[in-house]
């Protein structure tokens, strides 16, 4: 299957990336960057990093916006540290930036493609998303689908009490793709809060003894830390991972189709995602909302994958 990864690096970011390389049934067409997790300079910088660790150079990386549609940039370097890739030290890397802006690429692609063909998996704020389906409304009915980690429902939340980050960030553009008609599979913290690696799935990949398997464990050591502070959690939970995991084995997920709403007005509860999970409106269902994952299936998959790489 093709899929553009559309992605703000991101220790996280980095193992869905790594996952999607490391898997023969996907074909990555380009990863287009996005300000996130830190700002644009470091998150062009970090893919290629992580592009270059997978031996991976033939994966063309672009730019896309600095900052999302109406708001300023919020980051998020509480949780990844200075670069969004703290913990190993990689190389700074060597293969090019596209000139072609991210945008541009994801449309021009989409309109290349055989309709139905092309998966965007966006991991960031959507702002990359939302402007290319605002510039390009056409490419709307030849994307295959949209996975994307994003939102919360019981679970709620990260970066506000009533918000993720990546709904947070750019709430426009997440209403923009929330009410696009394109099939959505949505990966809230419900679910990516239970892909935890604990102490026995860490050890598994630094027992790989690859570069890989040594730096996907120093990033979710660093990782960890946020969420075993605020939470309690067993380990870094891999939330952006979920989306690729979903992909290759849907059956270790489960979740419901529903009707999903951004909150862009209130400060209070902005880019809350008001998820009606047990159908108390009548409003049309726009997504598949993922609530609970088969974890150990979920790092067996992933594991395995990596030990490839
Ligand atoms: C999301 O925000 C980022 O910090 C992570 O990379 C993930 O995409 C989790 O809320
Ligand atoms: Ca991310």
């Amino acid at each position: 299957m093709k899929i553009i990864i559309d992605t703000d690096p991101g220790q996280d970011d980095a193992v869905a990336i790594l996952l999607a390389l490391a898997s023969p049934e996907i074909e990555v067409l380009g990863i287009t960057a996005v300000a996130g997790n830190v700002p644009l300079d470091l998150t062009t910088k970090n893919a290629r990093i992580i592009c270059e660790l997978a031996r991976r150079t033939d994966i063309p990386v672009f730019a896309g916006a600095r900052q999302p549609l109406k708001r300023p940039l919020v980051t998020a370097e509480h949780v990844h540290g200075r670069t969004g890739l703290d913990g190993p030290t990689l190389p700074d890397p060597t293969m090019p930036l596209q000139d072609q802006d991210a945008v541009e690429f994801i449309i021009e692609t989409l309109r290349r493609e055989e309709a139905g063909t092309v998966t965007l998996v966006p991991i960031g704020p959507l702002t990359n998303i939302a402007l290319a389906l605002l510039k390009a409304p056409d490419i709307a009915e030849r994307i295959e689908r949209i996975v994307l980690m994003g939102g919360a429902y019981f679970e709620v939340g990260n970066i506000t009490p009533a918000a993720e980050f990546n709904i947070y960030v750019d709430p426009e553009a997440a209403e923009t793709v929330f009410r696009s008609g394109v099939p959505l599979v949505v990966m809230p913290l419900d679910v990516t809060h239970k892909a935890l690696v604990t102490k026995a799935r860490n050890d598994a990949f630094r027992q790989m003894d690859t570069p890989v398997g040594t730096a996907v464990a120093q990033m979710t050591d660093f990782f960890e830390r946020f969420d075993k502070q605020k939470y309690g959690s067993d380990g870094a939970p891999l939330h952006d991972p979920c989306t690729v995991a979903w992909l290759l084995k849907p059956d270790l997920f489960t979740g419901r189709e529903i009707n999903v709403e951004i909150e862009c007005l209130s400060d209070l509860t902005r880019g809350m995602t008001v998820a009606d999970w047990w159908g108390i409106t009548d409003r049309p269902k726009n997504s598949l909302f993922i609530g609970d994952l088969d974890a150990d299936g979920f790092f067996d998959l992933l594991t395995d994958r990596l030990a490839r790489l």
